[in-house]
């Protein structure tokens, strides 16, 4: 009887709003300026039909619109009403034409969002985002997400696919690089500034455009590694390891928010009711849209779930509100609508949070506000925001070992760069949007712009990768890719002869990380292992310049090398930072926020692990009946956190205000730092926690506060950090976010591994 009501009352309201498809519903500038923004969504609400609504839920890509944008068949669509937003539309000419169909020539005049990838960049490219979380500074990440923002809102933009947050403790997964990395705090903080830096606090201003957070939920813990795959935890895990970013970007105001391809608990994460609405409508109070990965309501059909109506019917009533690609919802959600299995309310709700981000966007306002390629000639990639790329990329590229001061490079007469990633100028802009490779500077001229005087030769020295079909299908250049390795290493040998130190650039190209680019091995290429070998050989200094996407398994390599300095895919301003850090002229200062694994057998490997009951003992190399490997260590090649510097820094004199706490009641940690070289430097502090005994077993140690600090030769700082007890709480066995009293460990040092400790006591 109430089902009957209910759906009475639907059919009357639909049959209230229902409209002459006829009629022309456009809205006026009058209408615009004297309602507010609650009534003016009523007002288009109460004029649009079912179909209209249900056309705002499409986000068809763009594809093929020429020769003429306005007579595709995606311009009909629009006509039509057919169409809520397209992305990666190339150019500001066609998004001019189809904005004019949707809001001249649609029944309803709605505009459409346009959505892209711009995720490390827009003209100006950024390092790799892995590679900005290195740098421990959310400044570095908000002035990189401002600067994507003006200059993709003069292309058309107005919404980025970015920032991805998924945790990822698995560099087998090519996504790795897309994140901030292993540790949930410091994703956070990069979630909230990457939020910041694109929408500011006006999204209708026409530089600021509207983020959508990604890949909810849980994507970058992929079975294996492997892209896509199934994802299962326990709900615990899952909020005390994965989830805090994503509630920090909601928290941060982000518009957006797009689900993930994999499941979870065995349900499609973009159905998964409890992701969804229990957690980020109800728990978090996420108001804006919802968005589906590329074709995610679509493969919810290949996960087994059900048929097309019914996936699409599980996506929307967990208040998925946008289908990327599929046309599921176009297809089927007329059809569930009619069939009452979803109701007016239900509809009106998903087309309300679409109008309110256009609303929002300043769209209704200025349908073509972000079309500024006038803005765009004058203020895209301008000198000024190539040095913001070039500082950020110096701060966010890792020295992670430098024997005997091998660098910075001083007295050298001759350098050999010698390397398949050497003159790769194509790897360095970073991933999504790659602008125009080719003229991107090579390392040889930068460096030799900073080194006067200095003799650089280049060799080639080995092919990319021992398999041909893997070298051709990751490497830019298509023709001709494979050199004759014994000649390649010849001339490699004979250019390494004649100079003081060697460069190796080496590691993965651009394109063998990345979404679809999962690998099940992590350590170099043979090509590349044995041109190490060969040059280690020489008996000259090799400093391994790493460019990689993710996390490298280098066991082998790293004995043979002097220095290693991993410069990930470094942005437009790639060479000359490299060549920054090379020289000296900029103190490295970046530290791992993600884990170098010794071999991929490591894999996952994270330093806020569990304990087991049979840990092992911190100088055992192998203990039977204990948690070990019988033929690698437990410990990584290099730690989360780890990062040197050219000069030196001591830690001493860890102590607190306090050793006991209360609820209400701060410590203060305090620690002293010194600069114990002989130049100056940034030391980012690490503060971590570990939670003695609890009610769910504790992780080993998690990071709770960073500081970046500079520090003159020679000068001591006292770094103060202040802990409460929001600090110690972490999700229990009934997900309630709580801190248990007891003892703690307050862990302050360099890395996540050469810590020292001190105890309090929360009452
Ligand atoms: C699929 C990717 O998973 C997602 O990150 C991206 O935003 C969309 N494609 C759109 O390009």
């Amino acid at each position: 009887m109430k089902l009957r009501i209910i759906s009475l009352i639907t059919i009357a309201l639909a049959a209230a709003s229902a409209v002459s498809a006829k009629d022309d519903a456009r809205y006026t500038r009058a209408e615009l300026e004297k309602k507010t923004k609650t009534e003016f969504i009523d007002g288009l609400l109460s004029r649009m039909t079912i179909e209209e609504k249900i056309g705002q839920f499409n986000l068809p890509s763009y594809g093929n619109v020429k020769p003429d944008p306005k007579k595709s068949p995606l311009a009909d669509r629009i006509r039509r009403g057919e169409v809520g937003g397209i992305f990666n539309i190339n150019g500001v000419d066609d998004v001019i034409k189809l904005q004019e169909v949707a809001v001249k020539e649609s029944r309803i005049g709605i505009p459409i969002i346009i959505g892209a990838d711009v995720c490390s960049g827009y003209e100006t490219r950024f390092t790799m985002p892995l590679a900005m979380a290195c740098s421990f500074k959310p400044a570095n990440l908000e002035a990189a997400a401002r600067i994507s923002a003006e200059e993709a809102s003069t292309g058309g933009i107005c919404w980025t696919y970015s920032p991805m947050v998924d945790v990822s403790r698995d560099a087998r997964w090519g996504r790795s690089r897309e994140g901030a990395g292993e540790d949930p705090l410091l994703g956070a903080d990069m979630a909230r500034a990457w939020v910041r830096g694109y929408q500011g606090d006006n999204l209708a201003d026409p530089t600021t455009i509207m983020a959508c957070v990604k890949h909810y939920a849980l994507y970058g813990a992929a079975e294996s590694g492997r892209d896509y795959n199934p994802v299962d935890m326990s709900r615990q895990a899952a909020m005390n390891g994965f989830m805090e970013p994503y509630r920090a970007a909601v928290e941060a105001g982000v518009g957006s928010l797009m689900t993930s391809f994999n499941e979870f608990e065995g349900i499609p994460a973009t159905g998964h009711s409890w992701l969804l609405r229990d957690v980020l409508r109800s728990r978090w109070g996420f108001d804006g849209f919802v968005v589906s990965d590329y074709t995610a309501i679509q493969e919810m059909v290949n996960h087994g779930v059900g048929n097309a109506d019914e996936v699409a019917l599980q996506a929307f009533k967990c208040g998925v509100d946008m289908d990327m690609i599929a046309d599921y919802y176009h297809d089927s959600l007329l059809k569930l609508y009619n069939a009452n299995k979803i109701t007016f309310e239900e509809i009106d709700s998903a087309c309300r949070r679409m109008l309110s981000a256009k609303y929002d966007l300043g769209l209704f306002h200025n349908p073509y506000q972000y079309c500024d390629a006038e803005r765009g000639k004058k203020e895209n990639r301008t000198a000024e925001k190539l040095s913001v790329a070039r500082r950020i990329a110096t701060e966010s590229y890792v020295l992670m070992k430098n024997e005997d001061g091998v660098l910075p490079l001083k007295n050298n007469k001759r350098i050999a760069i010698i390397g398949p990633l050497a003159d790769v100028r194509a790897d360095m802009p970073a991933m999504w949007r790659d602008g125009s490779a080719t003229t991107y500077r090579g390392l040889a001229d930068a460096l030799r712009d900073q080194l006067d005087g200095v003799e650089v030769a280049y060799a080639r020295g080995c092919n990319l990768a021992d398999d041909e079909k893997m070298e051709y299908n990751f490497t830019d250049n298509k023709n001709n890719v494979r050199g004759n390795e014994a000649e390649l290493l010849r001339v490699a040998i004979d250019v390494a002869s004649g100079a003081d130190v060697i460069i190796a650039a080496i590691g993965e190209s651009a394109s063998m990380s990345g979404e679809g680019a999962s690998r099940a091995t992590l350590e170099l290429p043979d090509t590349q292992r044995r041109l190490i070998e060969a040059l280690h050989a020489t008996g000259k200094p090799v400093v391994m310049l790493l460019f990689t996407g993710r996390p490298l398994a280098l066991q082998r390599e790293e004995p043979l090398v002097d220095a290693i300095l991993t410069v990930w895919e470094g942005g437009s301003k790639a060479a000359d930072a490299i060549a920054d850090l090379l020289t000296g002229r900029v103190n490295p200062s970046a530290k791992l926020a993600m884990t170098f694994p010794l071999v991929t057998g490591q894999c996952p490997i994270y330093y806020n692990h569990k304990r087991t009951g049979r840990p092992m003992a911190p100088e055992a190399w192998y203990t039977r009946y204990v948690s070990n490997y019988i033929d690698v260590p437990n410990e990584p090649l290099y730690p989360f956190g780890y990062g040197l510097s050219y000069t030196t820094y001591d830690y001493s004199n860890l102590r607190l205000s306090s050793a006991e706490m209360t609820a209400g009641s701060t410590i203060t940690v305090s620690v002293d730092v010194k600069n114990t070289g002989n130049v100056d430097g940034e030391e980012i502090v690490q503060l971590y926690i570990h939670d003695r005994i609890r009610s769910i077993t504790p992780p080993v140690k998690e990071l709770k506060a960073y500081k970046r600090v500079a520090l003159k030769a020679g000068e001591t700082a006292t770094v103060r950090f202040d802990l409460d007890v929001e600090m110690l709480k972490f999700y229990n066995a009934d997900l309630d976010f709580v801190a248990e009293p007891g003892e703690f460990d307050v862990m302050v040092g360099p890395n996540s591994r050469d810590t020292q400790s001190i105890m309090f006591t929360l009452k």
